[in-house]
């Protein structure tokens, strides 16, 4: 089989596609034929040499976490999926055994990881991992909900984001940006969202987002936001100045979700401000397969349709990659292989 290999850790041109032996399933695995694979920053940081997680030693490196598509064979003690099931994955990967695996939520285990592989013609994965699809679910809207939609979803359930509350998206037009948009949407939260980008801000008040702000100065995004009103939860997939900003913004008690570093994997905030303002800032990490399969069940409702910028071949992978570097996307970028 065919797959999209991180060969080179230098961005978009040090992906090749390769030949790989097909995959067989061990006992409690699945093979996917993968119709969809969509991409995070994740597997662009891994590509740009920006993750302790994979080094020149692990090359060729096969990524892609949000797989969806058919089962193709099973191993031994598989009983919940079967071959010719449509499905997606929930790249969790959890020890089992630990007191959060044991009590929950999942994503908190000791061990957490996450499944990488997706960007191939098969992907073998561990078959209690998979949900199913209805047939009103199409793979590529599928494969966009595993990490971005899940993260964001947790990430609004963290801020205990509720109707007519005011949700704060900082880099609104991303894969965790868009989903928190519409996702505040379908909690019946509004929204207000930065981009640097007035077509991308366009492209996103069709989509859900209540107030758009086109800036990159904090000082301006702090001015427009105050202006639309009191924010109540903040999604910070940015980090770097973008969370001293999000507490300013936020109202006595509000609270703030940090699940990224985009912008910066350090930040300086002000202390008196959080503890006089009872301010909570909570990180959080993916979510529980329970989330997806709230997810897949709300878009097979037709209450949310995940925002697809485009769908690239197995072969136009390092050029999915390169939207995402250069910021021309909105919402999620898919693979199809
Ligand atoms: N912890 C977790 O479980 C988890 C899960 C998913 C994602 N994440 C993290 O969340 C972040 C977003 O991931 P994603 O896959 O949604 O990425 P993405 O699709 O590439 O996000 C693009 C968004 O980020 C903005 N952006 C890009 N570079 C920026 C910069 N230097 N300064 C300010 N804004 C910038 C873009 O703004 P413009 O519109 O201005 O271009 C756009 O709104 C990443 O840090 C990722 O690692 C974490
Ligand atoms: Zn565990």
């Amino acid at each position: 089989m065919r797959a999209a290999a991180f060969t080179d850790l230098v961005g978009p041109d040090g992906v090749s596609v390769i030949e790989q032996p097909d995959p067989e399933p061990a006992p409690g695995e699945a093979v996917v034929s993968v119709e969809a694979c969509s991409i995070n920053r994740h597997d662009l940081w891994i590509l740009e040499g920006d993750s302790a997680m994979v080094d020149a030693d692990d090359l060729p490196f096969v990524s892609g976490l949000d797989v969806a598509g058919t089962v193709e064979r099973i191993g031994e003690d598989v009983t919940g999926v079967a071959p010719g099931d449509r499905v997606v994955l929930c790249p969790n990967r959890t020890c089992g055994t630990c007191q959060f695996c044991r009590e929950g939520p999942e994503n908190l285990c000791e061990t957490f990881s996450l499944y990488h592989g997706g960007l191939a013609e098969e992907a073998r994965v561990r078959a209690d991992r998979l949900v199913p699809l209805p047939d009103d679910v199409g793979a590529v809207e599928a494969a966009a909900l595993p990490t971005a939609y899940v993260t964001a979803y947790h990430m609004l359930r963290r801020i205990e984001a509720g109707p007519s509350d005011l949700v704060f998206v900082p880099g609104a037009t991303g894969g965790v940006g868009v989903a928190g948009v519409q996702l505040a949407a379908t909690l019946g939260a509004r929204s207000v969202g930065t981009s640097s980008s007035r077509a991308k801000l366009d492209r996103l008040e069709s989509l859900g987002l209540d107030h758009a702000v086109e800036s990159t100065d904090p000082d301006e995004i702090r001015d427009a936001v105050t202006d639309v009103g009191t924010v109540d939860g903040v999604l910070n997939h940015l980090g770097g100045a973008y969370t001293q900003l999000g507490l300013d913004v936020v109202r006595r008690g509000g609270r703030m979700a940090v699940c990224g570093r985009t912008a910066g994997g350090t930040s300086e905030i002000d202390i008196t401000d959080l503890f006089l303002g009872h301010k909570r800032v909570i990180g959080s990490t993916m979510g529980t397969q329970g989330d997806l399969e709230t997810l897949v069940g709300l878009v097979a409702e037709g209450a949310l349709t995940p925002e697809i910028d485009g769908t690239y071949a197995l072969d136009e992978t390092g050029a999915a990659f390169e939207a995402m570097q250069e910021r021309e996307s909105v919402g999620k970028i898919v693979v199809t292989p």
